[in-house]
C-alpha cells in the first residue's frame, strides 16, 4: 500500500518538475566596499555625497538584503555580471566572496564575471576621518584565486569567461569582456579570443539541443541616446552577429546603471540597474521547457531592509542630482525660486531614468513648469540637453514598431 501511495505521488511530482522553468536571478555592479575601508570617515560621506548616487555607505544591509531574496527566491542560480567591488580594494572581493560562498552551502550555485571595476583597479583606497590613501587590490589571478567557487575553469583566451550548464538544458555563457591589468578601460573588448571560446560554446549548445543565454559586464547593445563607446564592447558587432546566427535571445548586462532593454532583431540586451542605486534592481530571467525566455526587472524588497531604507535610499540618490546641479544653476544666474523647480524636475528624471520607468507619455515631463525652464537653457546647461534628447530617445523607442 504504501508504495503504492509513493509511487502517485512521483507521478504527479515528475511531470511537475519537468515542466518547471529554469529561473536566474540576476544582479549587477554591486560595488561593495567593506566597512573596514571607510568606517566612520567623514571624508568618505563627503565623496558618497557628491558621486553617482551609489548608496556605499550601506554596503553590509544591501547585501545582506540580496542574500536574504536569493535565499527567498532560490533560483537555479545566482549570476553577478561585474562591477563587483566598489574600485576593486581586495578587502571587498573577499568579503563579498565569502557571502556568496555561504549561498553555494545552501544549495544555491552563484557566479560571477568581473567588470571595469574589479581587477587592477588603480582607485582602490581606504578612508579614515579626513584623509584617505591607496589599499590592496587584486591582480587577475588574485581575482581568479579568491573568486575560485564562482567561475569556470580557465580560458586564456577569452578572460574569466566560462560556460554554466543548468537544469532544463540552459547553457549560460557568462562572457568576460572586461579589459583589466596595464590597459585597464572602462569599455568591453571583444576579440579574437573570444569569438573562438564562443564559437566553440554555441556549438556545444547546439549539439547539446540547449538554450543560450550569455553575460557581458558592459552593453552589447547602445542602451541610451548618449550611449559613449565606454558602455560599450568593442568588436561587439561581431559577438552580436554570432549570437543572432546561433538563435540566442538574450544578453543580461549591466555597467550603465540605468535599468534598461534594446532590442536588435530577435536579441534583446537587458541592462539591469545598478544594485547600489535606488531602487535597487535586480532580475530574474524564466527559461520555459519549450525555450521561451522572459526577463523581469524586480526592486529590492523592503522586508529585507530596516524601516525607511527604501525612502532614504531615494533621497539619497535625488539629493545626488540635486547637490550636482545647484551649483551650474547658480552659476547661470537663474534665479532660487527656478532653480527650485528645475532641480525638482531633473531630480526626478535621473529617479525614472535610472529606475527604467522613464514614460516619456507621462504629460509631467513637458507640462511641469521645470520642462521650460530647462528647454529654455538647453543650450547652457548640458543637464537640460541631456534630459531632452533622452526623453526625445525614449518616444522614439516606444513608437518603433
Ligand atoms: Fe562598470
Amino acid at each position: 500500500m504504501k508504495k503504492r501511495i509513493l509511487t502517485l505521488l512521483l507521478a504527479v511530482l515528475l511531470p511537475l518538475t519537468a515542466m518547471a522553468d529554469t529561473r536566474i536571478m540576476v544582479a549587477t555592479d554591486l560595488h561593495y566596499l567593506a566597512p573596514s575601508l571607510y568606517a566612520d570617515s567623514e571624508l568618505f560621506q563627503q565623496v558618497i555625497r557628491y558621486g553617482d548616487g551609489k548608496l556605499t555607505q550601506e554596503s553590509p544591509a544591501l547585501l545582506e538584503a540580496l542574500l536574504a531574496e536569493a535565499r527567498h527566491q532560490r533560483p537555479d542560480a545566482l549570476i553577478l555580471t561585474g562591477d563587483l567591488t566598489f574600485n576593486g580594494e581586495k578587502q571587498s572581493h573577499l568579503e563579498l566572496a565569502a557571502a556568496m560562498e555561504r549561498l553555494w552551502d545552501e544549495g544555491i550555485p552563484v557566479y560571477v564575471i568581473p567588470g571595469n571595476h574589479d581587477i587592477g583597479n588603480p582607485g582602490a583606497l581606504a578612508y579614515s576621518a579626513y584623509s584617505y590613501g591607496p589599499t590592496e587590490n587584486v591582480t587577475a589571478a588574485e581575482f581568479r584565486e579568491i573568486w575560485a567557487r564562482c567561475l569556470g575553469p580557465e580560458e586564456p583566451e577569452a578572460g574569466m569567461s566560462f560556460t554554466v550548464s543548468l537544469p532544463g538544458n540552459v547553457r549560460l555563457l557568462m562572457t568576460d569582456v572586461s579589459v583589466y591589468g596595464e590597459d585597464f578601460a572602462p569599455y568591453g573588448l571583444f576579440t579574437d579570443g573570444h569569438a573562438r571560446w564562443l564559437a566553440q560554446a554555441l556549438a556545444e549548445a547546439e549539439a547539446a539541443g540547449a538554450t543560450v543565454i550569455t553575460a557581458t559586464h558592459q552593453n552589447l547593445l547602445s542602451q541610451t541616446s548618449f550611449s559613449s563607446e565606454t558602455y560599450l564592447i568593442r568588436g561587439g558587432e561581431r559577438m552580436q552577429a554570432m549570437l543572432a546566427q546561433a538563435g540566442v535571445r538574450l544578453n543580461l548586462s549591466g555597467h550603465i546603471h540605468a535599468q534598461h532593454t534594446m532590442r536588435s532583431g530577435d536579441l534583446t540586451d537587458a541592462a539591469t540597474g545598478a544594485y547600489s542605486i535606488s531602487p535597487h534592481r535586480w532580475a530574474m530571467v524564466h527559461v520555459a521547457q519549450d525555450g521561451e525566455v522572459r526577463y523581469s526587472a524586480e526592486a529590492l524588497c523592503p522586508e529585507h531592509l530596516r524601516a525607511g531604507f527604501p525612502e532614504m535610499s531615494a533621497k539619497f540618490f535625488a539629493s545626488v542630482t540635486v547637490i550636482k546641479l545647484r551649483g551650474r544653476l547658480a552659476e547661470a544666474d537663474i534665479s532660487l525660486e527656478e532653480q527650485e523647480i528645475m532641480l525638482n524636475y531633473a531630480a526626478r528624471f535621473n529617479t525614472h531614468f535610472f529606475a527604467g520607468t522613464l514614460d516619456p507619455a507621462d504629460p509631467f515631463w513637458t507640462a511641469d513648469p521645470g520642462y521650460a525652464l530647462w528647454n529654455a537653457n538647453r543650450d547652457r546647461l548640458s543637464f537640460g540637453d541631456y534630459m531632452m534628447r533622452n526623453l526625445a530617445y525614449e518616444e522614439a523607442l516606444r513608437d518603433a514598431p
